[in-house]
């Protein structure tokens, strides 16, 4: 009922976040999809999925989530190149990755910040952090205070209202450079976004700080 429930209210909206993110993708790329929830998204994908050769890893601390995203990746004839691992992003060791995505799952975190440079040390020097998600234009305590309430009535955590400037902090202070950030759609409020950021690299193995 919970992953039904979830992806009726949120793989709806995500699908389209995830092609815009897949078809950028280089072919033959290993992708980190941190919170891959039950998979409905990337399964609605499978054919760029399949058509790129992507090899991907997706995390996700829900176990019920995993088990409905087993089932999905099966029925996408996607088992081969998806393995979901249960795992918290903050214990995950893998890699290198070319590519970390967090498709709404960023400022859900408890630590952003860590969350970017956990990601981005495990990705090759080229690679890339990719993060779709809803931003809010104006400020409202309100609107603060009521989202992260939602999860009780639908067990789903949409995590916290964010604004341009502290999503644009969380890379900077993570010494991870934010390339791009696109409006996919939007409204007068809030608008869906597409960011894209680097990581860099000195010949040190030191990542680029932010601009
Ligand atoms: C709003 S859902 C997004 C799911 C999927 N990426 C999508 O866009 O359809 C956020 C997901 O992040 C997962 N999550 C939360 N904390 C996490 C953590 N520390 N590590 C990995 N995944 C986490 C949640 O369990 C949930 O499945």
């Amino acid at each position: 009922m919970r992953g039904w429930l979830y992806d009726r209210l949120v793989a709806g909206m995500t699908t389209d976040w995830y092609r815009e993110v897949l078809v950028r993708l280089p072919d033959g790329a290993r992708l980190l999809d941190v919170g891959i929830g039950t998979g409905a998204a990337l399964a609605r994908c499978a054919d760029v999925v399949r058509a790129k050769r992507l090899d991907v890893v997706g995390l996700d601390i829900d176990a019920d989530y995993l088990e409905r995203c087993r089932t999905e990746m099966a029925n996408a004839d996607l088992t081969a190149q998806v393995v979901p691992v249960l795992s918290s992003v903050y214990d995950h060791e893998g890699g290198p990755y070319d590519a970390a995505y967090f498709s709404a799952s960023l400022m859900l975190l408890p630590d952003p910040v860590a969350a970017i440079a956990h990601v981005a040390a495990q990705l090759t020097p080229e690679g890339r952090v990719f993060a779709t998600q809803t931003f809010h234009h104006r400020r409202s305590a309100l609107l603060e205070r009521a989202k992260p309430l939602v999860r009780h009535f639908t067990t789903i955590e949409f995590g916290r209202v964010t604004y341009e400037d502290d999503f644009r902090r969380a890379f900077a202070d993570a010494g991870v450079e934010l390339m791009e950030l696109t409006t996919m759609s939007g409204t007068r409020r809030s608008s869906y976004r597409l960011a894209v950021a680097r990581v860099g690299d000195h010949g040190d193995g030191r990542g680029c700080s932010a601009a």
